[in-house]
């Protein structure tokens, strides 16, 4: 893939919802475009102003959770960005949704904890009354809380779906220091989150984290904490054994079971309604989190 005309660096990755473009240093540029995914597809149309709500929703906690772990952001101002990086040329449009971040050597899985149980989470649990081989109290509702969040993770798949594996699983991937190191940061990290959301009327019933390594040291990468890899739940409507109210991607994932989609490509058309309860669900995150 050459240079892209109008951004003048080369994008080297295309993924769901972000695009990746290298620079001469040893920095990227992410940017979070308006394109929503889910049950693995890429739904249309996009949600405008999704892109800078999740850039600036990972902003705030890569600047609030430096004291439990490094994280790649260098910077997610445009005008500083723009500095940065003077081979490249960024219209306005990129403006709010890029992030200057540092290349990471990717640690291929996903590391997620569950406070409640809910999603493939719920429907494990159902099947085989655990998750990725932690036993959990029989009779759980959906969307209870569990005793203590545990850590759940899953593989990165290239192709197809990500697949939850057991802890043990995830040592013999990456070895037993670097998976315990992994455990015990994204717990550190949700117990943090979860704390604040609390302050502000919301649950965080579960999150996804990545990380890489960058300069020999494990660092927070991707996005974090974000609705789009999170469940987000309003504290004052939450009840066990109800799907709860959320301002994430649940709206979205709702419709699409209800029409009746088979969850192969491609999805239905969004309606009206859906994107723009969408797009609502996201700003009215930022702005519960934020100051
Ligand atoms: N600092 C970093 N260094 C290297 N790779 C990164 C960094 N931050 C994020 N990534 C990777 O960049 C990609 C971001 O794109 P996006 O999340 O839109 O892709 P995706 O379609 O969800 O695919 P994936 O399943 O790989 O996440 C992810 O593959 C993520 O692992
Ligand atoms: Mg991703």
């Amino acid at each position: 893939m050459g240079v892209t005309a109008d951004v003048g660096l080369e994008r080297i990755y295309r993924g769901k919802v972000r695009d990746i473009y290298t620079t001469d240093s040893d920095l990227f540029l992410m940017v979070a475009t308006d394109r929503i995914s889910a049950f693995d597809s890429v739904l249309s149309p996009d949600i405008t102003g999704k892109g800078e709500l999740l850039t600036q929703i990972s902003r705030f906690w890569f600047e609030k959770t430096t004291h439990i772990v490094e994280n790649h952001m260098i910077s997610a101002d445009i005008d500083e960005i723009r500095k940065r990086l003077p081979e490249a040329t960024l219209d306005d449009s990129f403006a709010g949704r890029s992030m200057l971040v540092k290349k990471a050597r990717r640690i291929d899985a996903e590391c997620v904890i569950r406070g409640y149980i809910a999603g493939s989470g719920w429907k494990e649990y159902r099947k085989t009354g655990a998750v990725c081989g932690h036993t959990l109290p029989t009779d759980l509702k959906l969307a209870q809380k569990l005793p203590t969040p545990i850590f759940t993770p899953a593989t990165k798949a290239d192709q197809g779906h990500d697949e939850n594996i057991s802890r043990k699983a995830l040592a013999e991937l990456v070895g037993a220091n670097t998976a315990s190191e992994l455990e015990r940061l994204s717990l550190e990290l949700y117990t943090f989150a979860s704390a604040h959301m609390a302050d502000r009327g919301l649950i965080l019933a579960d999150t996804k984290f990545e990380f890489g390594i960058v300069e020999g040291k494990i660092t927070l990468i991707d996005e974090a904490l974000t609705p789009d890899s999170s469940r987000f739940w309003e504290a004052a409507k939450y009840k066990e054994g109800q799907s709860p109210a959320s301002f994430d991607k649940q709206f979205v994932r709702d419709y699409l079971e209800m029409s009746g989609w088979d969850k192969n490509p491609p999805a239905p058309t969004l309606p009206k309604d859906v994107v723009s309860g969408t797009i609502a669900r996201y700003r009215e995150a930022l702005k519960r989190l934020t100051p």
